[in-house]
């Protein structure tokens, strides 16, 4: 069997599954970090792989950029594949000024400028938040390994460049960690599904400070919130 975006044949793709949003990234993580890592899927250049973490199976698969991407993938993974858990690992821009370049933020919730929502017609605001299994396990680990983190909520952006710009302001002013892409619409195709998810990010830039990190620095920030993701296998 095999969906119009992944080609994995039913039982190749783990229980678990990382979802970066760069596809390269997940060829990275697979090289780096899993133990005989395979791949399952190159459509669209979309890379996934399985392997195993500390005896444990795990895959690893690009999510693209944006709401309608992440929303493709992961009701396909939930969906035609079993997938039960699903752990984004992305960047995000930073909203608070105690955030430095690096730093890992835990999604609790989501906000959002996208309508993604609408498709469920809800007579309200639907409020998109992580799993609180994955959320707890992935704070204990944090601790565990010495980690700081920052635990919140964060906004899904449909835009990354606006032409509304007081829009930032506005989200900082509710105290909203951080800005991303993708988280809403994870949330909500999980939740609706009765599935795990959970978003780690790392500081890659600061809408405050307009500090940016360069592609070789951004490596070993990455490494602390792989470190977390990895241990919810
Ligand atoms: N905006 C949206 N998404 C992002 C950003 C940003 O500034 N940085 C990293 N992901």
């Amino acid at each position: 069997m095999t969906t119009p975006h992944i080609s994995a044949k039913k039982g190749e793709i783990a229980e678990t599954i990382l979802l970066p949003g760069d596809p390269l990234r997940a060829k990275f993580i697979a090289e780096n970090f899993l133990e005989n890592p395979v791949q399952f899927n190159a459509v669209r250049n979309m890379f996934g792989y399985t392997g195993t973490y500390k005896g444990k199976r795990i895959s690893v698969m690009g999510t693209g950029m944006g709401v309608p991407s992440i929303g493709i993938y992961s009701y396909e993974l939930i969906h035609f594949y079993g997938v039960k858990n699903l752990i984004r690992v992305g960047s995000c821009g930073a909203f608070q000024g105690n955030l430095k370049l690096y730093d890992v933020i835990i999604g609790m919730g989501a906000s959002t400028n996208s309508s993604y929502g609408d498709q469920y017609n809800l007579p309200g605001i639907y409020s998109a938040t992580a799993s609180w299994d994955l959320l707890y396990k992935a704070v204990k680990v944090a601790e565990e390994k010495d980690i700081p983190v920052h635990v919140g909520n964060i906004l899904t952006s449909d835009t990354f460049y606006s032409a509304d710009k007081d829009g930032n302001q506005k989200w900082m002013d509710m105290n909203v960690l951080a800005v991303e892409m993708e988280s809403y619409a994870l949330y909500c195709n999980a939740a609706h599904a009765g599935v795990n998810a959970l978003t780690i990010l790392t500081v890659s830039d600061s809408l405050v400070t307009k500090e940016e990190t360069t592609p070789e620095e951004r490596e070993k920030s990455f490494t602390k919130m792989m470190e977390i993701a990895l241990e919810l296998a």
